[in-house]
């Protein structure tokens, strides 16, 4: 394996890691608090131990889904019945997701929380099906604080329109949340940083296929240091953590990659790329899109 993809893959892991010792940490205290509570007097545990899982779901993005957690969560995804066999977000996933653009906007993790003008958390729809991850937010997105919004962003918006979806209804992130100065590639120490924000945001939403634009984000979400060209066209899978069941991974061109390579073979092929990912969902392919 090359060097590279080992410290990536390490890197990656040990980021997911970190974010659940965190949650790992709040049962633990959890449990101590419930002990303590029984000792002194006679409690509600159930209640006691149903809070403290809301709040840690609340503060850290992970959810956990026990029967109790189950028994008070609102119905899961309206659109697909099957995934009530699959813990899908929970009812407040709106609210997480704010909770982790409200970090996102005052973190200072790495140094580019110093040249920003905005951080760029992500948008969209928290019940999205569909998750397109880009690389980090350029000079457009930065003066606005919303991804996808330039000349890149406007592509990937015909692209999702040519799918018969509208921007609304999936959900556009990141791999960094603030624009590296002059758009240079981002460094490792930033994506350290950075990347556990977009994984729990991965973790509420849920959505069954990411579409990672560009050869950075597939690289990153997937460990790898192959190319875009051995990584588009077929599915992936993204592993959100241990236990949990694997998300669907198409790799694409970066918008901004096609538009420097504005030929018919390079829209044909992501035009390929997106029709898997419809049938994937059972969507139907739009007749324009066809061939
Ligand atoms: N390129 C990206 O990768 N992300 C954006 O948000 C904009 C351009």
């Amino acid at each position: 394996m090359p060097k590279g993809a080992s410290f990536r893959g390490a890197l990656f892991s040990f980021a997911a890691a970190a974010t659940k010792t965190q949650s790992l940490f709040f049962v633990a205290s959890a449990m101590r608090r419930q002990y303590n509570a029984r000792m002194s007097k006679e409690v509600d545990t159930d209640k006691v131990v149903r809070q403290h899982l809301e709040m840690e779901g609340f503060f850290t993005g992970y959810v956990i889904r026990g029967a109790k957690a189950r028994e008070s969560a609102e119905p899961l995804h309206p659109e697909s019945q099957e995934k009530a066999s699959i813990p899908g977000p929970s009812s407040n996933a709106a609210e997480e997701l704010e909770a982790i653009a409200a970090e996102v906007r005052r973190c200072c993790k790495c140094g580019l929380g110093a040249t920003r003008t905005h951080g760029v958390p992500g948008e969209g729809s928290p019940n999205a099906r569909i998750m397109f991850i880009g690389e980090a937010p350029g000079a457009d997105e930065d003066a606005q604080g919303r991804p996808f919004v330039g000349r890149a962003g406007q592509l990937l918006d015909k692209i999702i329109a040519a799918c018969g979806l509208k921007r609304e209804e999936v959900y556009i992130a990141n791999i960094l949340k603030c624009r590296p100065p002059d758009n240079r590639d981002p460094r490792e120490d930033e994506v350290f940083s950075c990347l556990p924000y977009l994984q729990r945001q991965i973790e509420v939403i849920r959505p069954q296929v990411i579409v990672a634009l560009g050869a950075h984000a597939a690289r990153t979400l997937l460990g790898t240091e192959k190319s875009i060209g051995q990584l588009r066209g077929q599915f992936q899978e993204y592993s959100p953590g241990l236990g949990q069941p694997t998300i669907r991974l198409m790799a694409t061109y970066h918008p901004a990659y096609i538009l420097r390579n504005y030929t018919p073979d390079t829209r044909r092929r992501v035009w390929e790329d997106m029709k898997k990912v419809l049938v994937e969902l059972g969507l139907p392919v739009p007749d324009r899109g066809k061939g």
